[in-house]
């Protein structure tokens, strides 16, 4: 209950507040933007909204990056696909069908299509098959309805945005909020667009220099699963770039015929190795603390220690509050999608080093930094 009235209240902010945003269309370089530019020790620890307030809003959408703003979040995360026409939109998979209303658009039926990404066989809609102007007849739709019932009813209202629109709004965001707000962006599937000829790494760095996102003190970090894209834009751009980690290997290393997996990468020695192309690491939490048989939490990892001997900052992925997320010792009564002690949670990766944190519910991490102080 306590849940949805929060829902509202910042849904209903989010919607009067980005109402004005085309009408307040500030500078790029104002002088008072720059002084929020300005070189800032980051906070600690850093609040990623990932995917926005994803936990409130749908996925990726300019409201639920507003919102995640609104509850004090320090970066909003992105995730980038290409357009057939060579533009950046916000959408976590290249598949469409998950998050968007394409199912609904007779017009677009005969875009239906089964290919591999990332040797992974796929049959839907995929962004690469579609311009910008075709994209933005698509309406967003919660991803996981049954755990989120509350983010649904906002399906069929909202856009899919671009990575400038997401720019906008955020330096419009700076200005009413008075405070740096960091964009940590990740590329999808850039060995796929490449073979499309749909290179990401370029048209990216291109926007975010001209947005004036430039050097190792801009609020931006750009993020990986593959490792030779990372190599590309450290070669291209000093913006601070992040190594994820998932599991088995980097679908770029399998590509190239290398053996390099994620655990290599996880140990000491692989992670000196990444220093030399990234600022940080994005794993899994698991690397950090993993869980126990029985699905609780366990004791955390040298993965931290070993990182920041490399010189890497760490932020995990993902924090969510609802049970079906949350190790089997947090969760709280019955349904999967009922909240659970995620507090909990994100204390023990606290005291386990972390730097900073992805999370779907950033309010929730930004009151566990505020007790902690
Ligand atoms: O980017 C960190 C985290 O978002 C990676 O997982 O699948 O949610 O993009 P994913
Ligand atoms: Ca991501």
């Amino acid at each position: 209950m306590v849940r949805s009235t929060l829902t509202l209240r910042h849904w209903f902010t989010a919607c009067g507040l980005l109402l004005p945003i085309v009408a307040f269309a500030a500078s790029p370089n104002s002088a008072s933007e720059a002084k929020l530019q300005g070189n800032h020790n980051e906070p600690h620890p850093l609040v990623i909204a990932h995917r926005g307030a994803s936990g409130y809003v749908p996925e990726h959408t300019l409201a639920s990056y507003a919102l995640a703003v609104l509850q004090g979040a320090d970066y909003v995360e992105p995730d980038l696909v290409m357009t057939r026409d060579g533009e950046l939109v916000a959408r976590h998979d290249n598949e469409l069908g998950l998050t968007t209303d394409v199912s609904q658009h007779p017009e677009f039926a005969d875009r239906k299509r089964t290919q591999m990404v990332d040797g992974v066989s796929l049959t839907g809609w995929f962004s690469e098959d579609f311009t910008l102007a075709e994209l933005k007849t698509l309406r967003a739709i919660e991803r996981i309805p049954d755990i989120r019932p509350g983010n649904a009813r906002l399906d069929g209202s909202l856009e899919i945005p671009t990575l400038q629109e997401i720019i906008d709004l955020v330096k419009t965001l700076q200005l009413s909020e008075r405070r740096r707000i960091g964009l940590y962006i990740e590329t999808k599937h850039p060995t796929h667009f490449q073979k499309l000829g749909l290179t990401m790494e370029q048209p990216l760095v291109r926007t975010l220099h001209r947005n004036g996102y430039a050097g190792r003190n801009a609020p931006v970090y750009i993020q990986s699963f593959e490792v030779e894209n990372l190599k590309a834009l450290s070669r291209l751009t000093q913006l601070r770039l992040v190594q994820l980690f998932g599991g088995g290997q980097p679908y770029d290393q399998q590509v190239r015929g290398s053996d390099l997996t994620y655990a290599q990468m996880a140990t000491a020695e692989g992670l000196k190795a990444i220093s030399r192309y990234a600022a940080g690491v994005g794993p899994e939490k698991s690397y950090v603390i993993p869980r126990d048989a029985n699905g609780n939490l366990g004791q955390a990892t040298d993965f931290v220690p070993n990182a920041h001997a490399a010189g890497l900052k760490v932020h995990p992925y993902t924090f969510r509050a609802e049970n079906a997320f949350l190790p089997t010792n947090l969760r709280a009564g019955d349904s999967p999608a009922d909240r659970g002690d995620i507090e909990t949670e994100i204390r023990a990766f606290l005291d386990a080093g972390i730097d900073g944190l992805f999370i779907d519910h950033p309010d929730v991490a930004v009151k566990v930094r505020s007790q902690g102080e």
